[in-house]
C-alpha cells in the first residue's frame, strides 16, 4: 500500500524571548492511502500544530513531511496551496462556513472557483449525501451545529480529496450529533476511499479509527494499532 503521508523527525519550536519552547519533538509516523487515523492527546500537547504541518498549512522548519508524494519543504506557499487544492480537505472545530452564503453556496463556491461548470449539481449531490437535502437554501445561522458541521463536511469533500484532515470535528457538538458526524466521516472514507486524519480528545471517536497516535508534551507517547 502506498503511503499518503510520511512524517519524519518533525519538530517545531517557538522562540519566546530568550526561551525556546519545544512544541513538537521528533515526531515519526506514516499513513497509508485509505487509512483512518486518529491523533489524540491532552490540550496543548501539539495536536493542532502537528495537523497544520502535516497538511501543508504551515511551513516546516525541522524534519520532513511527504504529503501525496511531495516533500512539503520543497514547495513554497503557493505550491503548498496548490497541493492542498488538488488533494487535501479540511474540517475544523468551528465549521468556518461563510455566513452570507447558503448551505448550497458554501459547498458550490469552492467548486465554482475551480471553474467547475457543474458546481451546483455536485454541491447538491454532496449535501444529499450528508442528509441535508431539505436545508440547501438555509444560511449557517439557520442551521444547528451538527447541520453546519455536515455542510462543512460536504464542502471538504467537494474537491474529492485523497486525504481529509479534521481538527476536533465534534468538539462543538453534543454527543449524539458528534457521533453522527463521525459515522458520516467514516462512511465517506468507506465510499470514496478518502484517507482520514482526525484530531480529537474524544477516545470513543478515536476507537473507531484503524490507528491512534497518542501525543503528550509534543512527543509520540504511543502508536496503537486497533485491528
Ligand atoms: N504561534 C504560537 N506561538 C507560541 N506557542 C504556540 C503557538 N501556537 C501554539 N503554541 C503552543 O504550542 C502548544 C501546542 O498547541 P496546539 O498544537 O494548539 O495543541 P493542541 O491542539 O494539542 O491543544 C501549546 O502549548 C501552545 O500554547
Ligand atoms: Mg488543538
Amino acid at each position: 500500500m502506498a503511503k499518503i503521508l510520511r512524517v519524519e523527525n518533525l519538530s517545531k519550536t517557538y522562540e519566546n524571548g530568550s526561551k525556546k519552547l519545544v512544541i513538537l519533538d521528533k515526531i515519526n509516523f506514516d499513513i497509508e492511502e485509505g487509512e483512518t487515523f486518529a491523533i489524540v492527546g491532552p490540550s496543548g500537547s501539539g495536536k493542532t500544530t502537528l495537523l497544520g504541518l502535516s497538511a501543508g498549512l504551515d511551513r516546516i522548519d525541522d524534519g520532513t513531511v511527504d504529503l501525496c508524494g511531495q516533500n512539503l519543504s520543497e514547495l513554497d506557499e503557493d505550491g503548498r496551496a496548490e497541493l492542498r487544492n488538488r488533494h487535501v480537505g479540511f474540517v475544523f472545530q468551528n465549521f468556518q462556513l461563510i455566513p452570507t452564503l447558503t448551505a448550497l453556496e458554501n459547498v458550490a463556491v469552492p467548486l465554482e472557483l475551480r471553474g467547475d461548470s457543474s458546481a451546483e449539481n455536485e454541491a447538491t449531490a454532496l449535501l444529499e449525501k450528508v442528509g441535508l437535502q431539505d436545508r440547501m437554501h438555509h444560511y449557517p445561522t439557520q442551521l444547528s451545529g451538527g447541520e453546519q458541521q455536515r455542510v462543512a463536511l460536504a464542502r471538504a469533500f467537494c474537491n474529492k480529496p485523497k486525504i481529509l484532515f479534521a481538527d476536533e470535528p465534534t468538539g462543538n457538538l453534543d454527543e449524539a450529533t458528534g457521533k453522527n458526524v463521525v459515522d458520516l466521516l467514516l462512511s465517506l472514507n468507506k465510499d470514496l476511499g478518502t484517507t482520514l486524519v482526525i484530531v480529537t480528545h474524544d477516545l470513543e471517536l478515536a476507537k473507531k479509527t484503524q490507528r491512534i497516535l497518542k501525543l503528550r508534551g509534543g512527543k509520540v507517547q504511543k502508536l496503537q494499532n486497533q485491528q
